[in-house]
């Protein structure tokens, strides 16, 4: 009940969504994962049926993040109290090559994965109910919070470079479970609030 009730309450009271996000249908082919894999014509994914699987976005001022009032009320209201920057680039991180591996390994967390980008830009790949790939195109200034259970993946995209904010409630957990996990409680508790949540979006038509 508690996510079902954060995910119908978020999607109503965004107020910065002006900037659309893109996101679409992914084309699976052999091709490079960092570029688009558009569907020929694209099929693009509104924020409401990226809101029915439980992913809500945000667009705030990424020049403005160390002092974002909207940023430390949406820190504030959903318990975010650990924060830290994570530069995606070869002479920054440990293991670049084996890390964007992982990333790209499809997967879920026992916890939301929030995500703030400041610069640069990536690729969130996320399945939708009927296990489709949906990518998300995310640039400075998109926030995005996956919910916990959720099967998704990340890739740089053809720029090479982001630099993400990451938000945590309480001491990080970066543990992820690669796919399959059925059993897994996070799993089962995503898949009972999707059902949950599209039975309500049903009942509002
Ligand atoms: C991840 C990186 C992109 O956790 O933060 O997937
Ligand atoms: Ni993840």
């Amino acid at each position: 009940m508690r996510h079902k009730f954060s995910w119908v309450n978020n999607q109503r009271t965004k107020k910065h969504s002006s900037m659309a996000l893109e996101a679409w249908y992914m084309e699976e082919n052999e091709e490079d994962k960092r570029l688009p894999h558009h569907k020929n014509p694209k099929e693009f994914v509104s924020l409401n049926k990226l809101a029915e699987i439980g992913i809500l976005y945000w667009h705030l001022n990424p020049k403005n993040y160390e002092n974002d009032e909207e940023l430390n009320k949406i820190r504030e209201t959903r318990g975010y109290n650990y924060m830290d920057l994570l530069d995606l680039c070869p002479e920054k991180i440990e293991n670049y090559e084996e890390k964007l591996r992982n990333f790209y390994t499809e997967h879920i967390h026992a916890d939301e994965e929030i995500r703030y980008c400041l610069e640069g830009s990536g690729y969130f790949d996320v399945r939708d109910k009927d296990d489709r790939w949906i990518r998300i195109w995310i640039k400075g200034g998109d926030m995005i919070i996956l919910p916990a259970g959720i099967y998704h993946r990340f890739t740089l995209d053809t720029s090479n470079y982001v630099k993400l904010m990451r938000l945590f409630k309480g001491e990080p957990v970066w543990t992820a479970y690669n796919r399959p996990q059925e059993a897994h409680p996070a799993r089962q508790e995503y898949i009972k609030n999707v059902v949950e949540n599209s039975g309500i979006a049903l009942e509002a038509h």
